[in-house]
């Protein structure tokens, strides 16, 4: 029988064994499943584990904030943050293929982390106790979908999965390797994890940087963010955040059209909603929202946003589009 206890339980002691007196550290996102790891190997090996949250500056608004409080509040974890927003940027300037976007940012992130790493290990100077384990809150699906072991053909290239350097210098621990999303949500909860934090939906690890559709730069990021909000705002107030999967906003940055407001024409980037209902976001289908909510986050955007002058709707299941756009 499984029980969200009984999960946790096992697992706890799985990682027990597997670290021994070692030091471990772990990358958090803020999302549910790097912070469902962390939590499940906090309980295992308490203090000997560290965490790290490398701010990529692609992150939606207030969700640094939500990691670096809520999430140490609830749980006690020793967390370093590192903030690599300029490199990030950088590395990203003039990219547009979605691959090759993924590519540098798992990159990045691997380097600001194996940085934050070293630090760490060279402040301890702990022969005895070594920094010997990495931590990954890859589920599943993600194993699957980056084609991990299966002969499955690589969809798409999950930072988490398919990024790591060949001369890792530490060894991974994934302990929800073999769980589906809502087996996670449910070990959490069972863990203490705050229910922000359980009840989020999914954020992929690349963040803003795949649902910018050209380039990632400073102003596209602010636009999107402001839309996100927006929309995220709405959909809590109606009540909706449990009822879907997760809700991508899409900034369309190299795409412009002609609109009016007040007596002007303006020439702007459209948004796209992609809302989704889904099991494990293996497949999905687009949530019908109620019309009155998707008119508000519509005319709150074009009002608010200025450089956003439409909003549009995606209505394709998965398959054939994937949930994300890139
Ligand atoms: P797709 O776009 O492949 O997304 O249908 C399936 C689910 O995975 C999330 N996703 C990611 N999560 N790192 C992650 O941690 C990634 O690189 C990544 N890419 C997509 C996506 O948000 C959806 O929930």
């Amino acid at each position: 029988d499984w029980t969200p206890e009984a999960m946790a339980d096992q697992l706890v002691e799985q990682v027990r064994e597997q670290v021994g007196s070692a030091r471990a550290i772990c990358g958090l996102s803020g999302g549910v499943d790097s912070s469902v790891a962390a939590a499940l190997v906090q309980r295992a090996i308490g203090d000997q584990l560290t965490c790290v949250f490398v701010d990529h500056g692609l992150l939606r608004e207030g969700e640094a904030e939500q990691v670096e409080k809520d999430f140490v509040d609830a749980t006690g974890v020793d967390l370093v943050v590192v903030d690599a927003t300029d490199q990030f940027l950088n590395a990203l300037a003039g990219a547009t293929d979605p691959e090759e976007k993924r590519k540098i940012i798992g990159r990045e992130f691997i380097r600001s982390f194996e940085k934050a790493a070293r630090d760490i290990v060279g402040s301890q100077q702990d022969d005895e106790h070594p920094v010997k384990f990495l931590v990954q809150g890859t589920l599943y699906p993600d194993v699957v979908e980056s084609g991990g072991g299966t002969g499955a053909a690589n969809i798409k290239s999950h930072h988490n999965v398919g990024g790591l350097p060949d001369d890792l210098q530490f060894s991974l621990i994934e302990p929800l390797r073999t769980l589906f999303k809502d087996e996670v949500r449910q070990v959490g909860l069972e863990l203490g994890v705050p229910e922000g934090i359980v009840w989020r939906q999914p954020f992929p690890g690349p963040g803003l940087g795949i649902r910018i559709i050209g380039e990632v730069t400073r102003d596209n990021l602010a636009i999107l963010r402001r839309a996100d909000a927006i929309a995220r705002e709405e959909l809590t107030a109606a009540g909706l955040d449990r009822d879907i999967w997760q809700c991508p906003v899409v900034l369309l940055a190299n795409v412009r059209s002609v609109g009016v407001q007040g007596d002007g024409r303006t020439y702007g980037h459209p948004i796209v909603l992609r809302p989704v209902s889904s099991e494990d976001a293996m497949t999905a289908d687009w949530t019908r929202l109620p019309y009155d909510v998707l008119a508000r986050i519509s005319g709150r955007i074009t009002n608010e946003v200025s450089e956003v002058n439409r909003v549009t709707l995606d209505v394709t299941s998965k398959p054939p589009g994937t949930i994300e756009w890139e």
